[in-house]
């Protein structure tokens, strides 16, 4: 019998600039980062994965891009852009990744080549899923368009697209490298998406920081009256709080625990029985309401703390509760949510939950009828679609 050990070690760096009109001829950022990583002898190739949305609102986009490239001569840039969809679609209808898979053939797009994908969540997380399998893996530059990514999904690790009907079932642990987050990109976003990502900001503050959340309440107005400032300022907490989480903590989610996904055992759920319909950071708002209220009901977050969290989120005129959570059968469903997102994670069930505003702590089980409590709850709460107000508790 003998043993060969195998122990090596890879360190992963990658900047996350925060940038307005990447590019503009005035703007070398990108430019330069490129430069950095030149090769002596090497053209670098690039490949677009654009968001159709975010192409239609931004009609020069294309033509920008190839302008910027067009005077360096160690830069080709793919003519052809690969525009895909935008929103959950993207991940859920494995033609788009063919679509990408093909173009990194057709195009030749090899390991020193660089796909950049620009977009929301979605689109960035199927095509960070498609770089990273091509080829075992190629480089990969994201540029998010949506608060959600820029503040979350874009800057981390993973990516993904949902498989067999359930979220996030293929994906990888694959850091880019680098991330350009373009303020300019979100001078075009719906009012629903300008505020669905603030739930993964108000996520991240209930877990990691409480003085952040009392900064959320303080600006809550200046946001909803589309605060320039303001808004750049919480995408940059929020960056920061889930990088520092990643690099700090168990980047690859070896371990069961995820802390960063407070509020998300029920969110993937709830998207899942709306068939998309509710989007993922207002599911994550929901989740966030359940799990702050289940808090409250065991007796670990103070009342009037589980209050100022719902109405922070009602303040940003985000769901706490939707209709279709009264079905029983809903119900059960969603409580089968706690049984995926172990599976998911492997190991003991872990949950995240509050002791108060700034501190989580976890859990390895939770009680089927305080959670079914904390659903009546937020559903005597729940008015309608325009209109909602807290009831008393
Ligand atoms: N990988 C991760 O770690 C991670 C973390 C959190 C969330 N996510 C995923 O992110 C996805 C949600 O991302 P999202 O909230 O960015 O939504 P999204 O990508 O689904 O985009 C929402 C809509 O906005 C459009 N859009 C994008 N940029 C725009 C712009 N600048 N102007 C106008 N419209 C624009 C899109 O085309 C789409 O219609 C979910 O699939 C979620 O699971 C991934
Ligand atoms: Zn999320």
């Amino acid at each position: 019998m003998s043993v060969l050990q195998q122990n090596f070690q890879i360190n992963f760096q990658y900047n996350i600039h925060f940038t307005e009109h990447v590019f503009s001829l005035q703007n070398a950022e990108l430019l330069y980062m490129l430069k950095m990583a030149q090769q002596p002898g090497f053209t670098q190739r690039l490949l677009f994965v654009i968001d159709e949305q975010v192409q239609l609102l931004h009609p020069s986009l294309t033509s920008q891009i190839d302008e910027y490239f067009k005077a360096v001569n160690t830069i080709q840039v793919v003519r052809e852009k690969i525009v895909i969809a935008g929103g959950e679609m993207a991940k859920n209808d494995l033609n788009y990744f063919n679509q990408i898979i093909e173009a990194i053939n057709h195009h030749k797009i090899d390991r020193h080549s660089y796909l950049i994908a620009v977009g929301g969540g979605s689109v960035l997380d199927l095509a960070g899923y498609a770089a990273a399998v091509a080829h075992r893996g190629l480089r990969h530059i994201r540029i998010p368009t949506t608060v959600l990514s820029q503040g979350d999904s874009g800057v981390g690790v993973k990516n993904g697209i949902n498989y067999l009907g359930k979220k996030n079932f293929l994906g990888t642990f694959s850091p880019p490298v680098a991330v350009f987050n373009d303020y300019h990109f979100l001078t075009t976003l719906t009012d629903r998406h300008w505020v669905s990502g603030i739930s993964e900001a108000i996520k991240v503050a209930l877990i990691k920081d409480g003085r952040f959340f009392e900064w959320l309440e303080e600006m809550a107005d200046k946001i909803m009256q589309y605060d320039k400032a303001a808004m750049q300022y919480l995408i940059e907490r929020c960056a920061d709080l889930h990088i520092e989480h990643i690099g700090s903590g168990d980047p690859f989610e070896l371990g069961s625990s995820r802390p960063l996904d407070f509020g998300h055992w029920s969110a993937h759920k709830i998207e899942q029985l709306s068939a998309f319909s509710i989007i993922h950071g207002e599911a994550v708002s929901i989740g966030i309401a359940i799990d702050s209220l289940y808090s409250f009901l065991v007796g670990s977050l103070a009342k009037d703390e589980c209050i100022r969290i719902l109405n922070l989120l009602l303040k940003f005129k985000l769901p706490i509760f939707n209709e279709i959570l009264v079905s029983g059968a809903n119900i059960q469903a969603l409580l089968g949510g706690l049984q995926e997102f172990s599976e998911h994670l492997g190991g003991p069930l872990t949950i995240m939950l509050l002791n108060a505003i700034g501190q989580g702590y976890e859990v390895h089980e939770m009680n089927a009828v305080k959670i079914e409590q904390a659903l009546s709850l937020l559903q005597k709460t729940y008015v309608d679609q325009e209109r909602y107000e807290l009831a008393e508790f």
